[in-house]
């Protein structure tokens, strides 16, 4: 086995073998170390499944009316061990996501921690290498199959805007520079334009312009996520992912930023996917919701819909631990045995069984399929079956 091979080669490298040793004592020395590197590759094949990663899927055709279009998009991130580094499993971040998302609308995406929303997020972009498979269509085209120079241009119509507003800016450029430092790059205005462009961006932020000379320590934690849209917004984007944008802030100024979202949205004409756990402000900003778990989404469907008729058993679990605003009114709250499973050996079947009061021997062994259980409202759960 040639891999083995040079496992203990690489470890014969490592730790040279003392030279009073007879050649067979190396030998025989030498034999069982393969048999155990041996031994580890396949308890670590076994853990994880096939290294093979499978892309099997039925491609999508273009339809205009949305700007997005992902089709079972996996992103694995190898795992690396042995002796040398060698792919020995994958982590499953997002194991065959699958939406289509309207022009000028807004799709929030939730689930706990760890099941895949930022990767999903930065894979529509091209953030973070290659795909490991399925398809993302922005407005027709396979941003996957762009030369760097054609993804370059592209990268001003999709924008993101992160969760910590202040590790993502520069705190050696002053604000005007940090939201016209990629305008300048990208040539998207003329010079004599640029400063007008700029305050104009700016106020429309809720930024004072005369501000623009400040560097990002001088403001709070709402005006620094203000600048991080401003920063986005200058680009004309067509297409931004927020990925969990009012986290990291006070109540009182998340409402204000929500606000300062969908004004702009009206204005441009912008589409967002909305990362967040946070269901209230997901509730408020989406016209559809998807429900991710452990790399693929369970549940998709309007805003309405999902949360008025909530079908799947982990969509139930995460809405019954919505806080109520009635003191009297009693919380029925389904508590979620154990945490989410790792994402590189993820449960057989159905990846929810192991955390589901409702699971059926079937669960165990067999993958529920997507189903439409009422109009636009998509499932992935045997207890839908027909
Ligand atoms: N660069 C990476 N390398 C390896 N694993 C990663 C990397 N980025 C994310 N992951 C893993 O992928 C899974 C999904 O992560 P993430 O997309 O950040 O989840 P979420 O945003 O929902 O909290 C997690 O188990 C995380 O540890
Ligand atoms: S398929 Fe089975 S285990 Fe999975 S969510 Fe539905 S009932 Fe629960
Ligand atoms: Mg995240």
């Amino acid at each position: 086995m040639a891999g083995v091979k040079e496992l203990a080669e690489g470890v014969g490298r490592a730790h040279p073998e003392p030279l009073n040793k007879s050649p067979e004592q190396v030998d025989v020395e030498m034999e069982k170390r393969k048999e155990r590197i041996e031994q580890e590759i396949h308890t670590n094949k076994k853990r994880s499944g096939s290294l093979e990663i499978e892309n099997n899927y039925t491609p999508v055709t273009y339809d205009d009316q949305y700007i997005l279009m992902v089709n079972a998009l996996k992103k694995y991130f190898p795992i690396k061990g042995g002796m040398v580094t060698k792919t020995i499993g994958w982590v499953k971040a997002v194991d065959g996501v699958t939406f289509n998302l309207r022009r000028g609308t807004t799709m929030g995406l939730v689930g706990e921690s760890g099941c895949g929303k930022t990767t999903t997020g930065r894979a529509i972009l091209r953030l973070g290498g290659e795909k490991s498979g399925g398809q993302v269509l922005f407005n027709g085209q396979e941003i996957y199959d762009l030369s760097p120079k054609e993804m370059r241009a592209l990268r001003t119509k999709m924008q993101i805007i992160f969760q910590d507003p202040f590790s993502s800016l520069s705190p050696r450029l002053p604000v005007g520079e940090i939201i016209g430092e990629a305008v300048r790059e990208h040539n998207l205005v003329p010079k004599s334009e640029f400063n007008d462009y700029i305050d104009k961006v700016m106020d429309d932020c809720g930024l004072q312009p005369f501000h623009k000379d400040r560097y990002p320590h001088e403001f709070s934690g709402g005006q620094r996520q203000r600048i991080c849209i401003a920063r986005a917004l200058a680009l004309n984007p067509e297409f931004v992912v927020c990925d969990e944008p009012v986290s990291a802030l006070d109540v009182s100024i998340q409402a204000q930023i929500i606000n300062l979202l969908k004004e702009l949205q009206q204005k441009r004409s912008l589409t967002y996917l909305f990362i967040s756990h946070d269901l209230s402000v997901v509730e408020h900003i989406s016209d559809v919701v998807g429900v991710m778990y452990l790399g693929n989404l369970v549940e998709y469907g309007s805003t309405a819909d999902i949360f008025r008729n909530p079908l799947h058993p982990y969509t139930k679990a995460l809405f019954s631990a919505i806080p109520i605003p009635d003191p009297k009114a009693k919380m029925n709250r389904i508590v979620l045995e154990g945490s989410i499973p790792s994402p590189a050996n993820p449960p057989s079947g159905c990846k929810f069984h192991t955390r589901c009061a409702q699971c059926m021997e079937r669960c165990k062994v067999e993958a529920p399929k997507q189903i439409e259980v009422e109009k636009d409202h998509y499932v992935v759960c045997h207890l839908y079956d027909k």
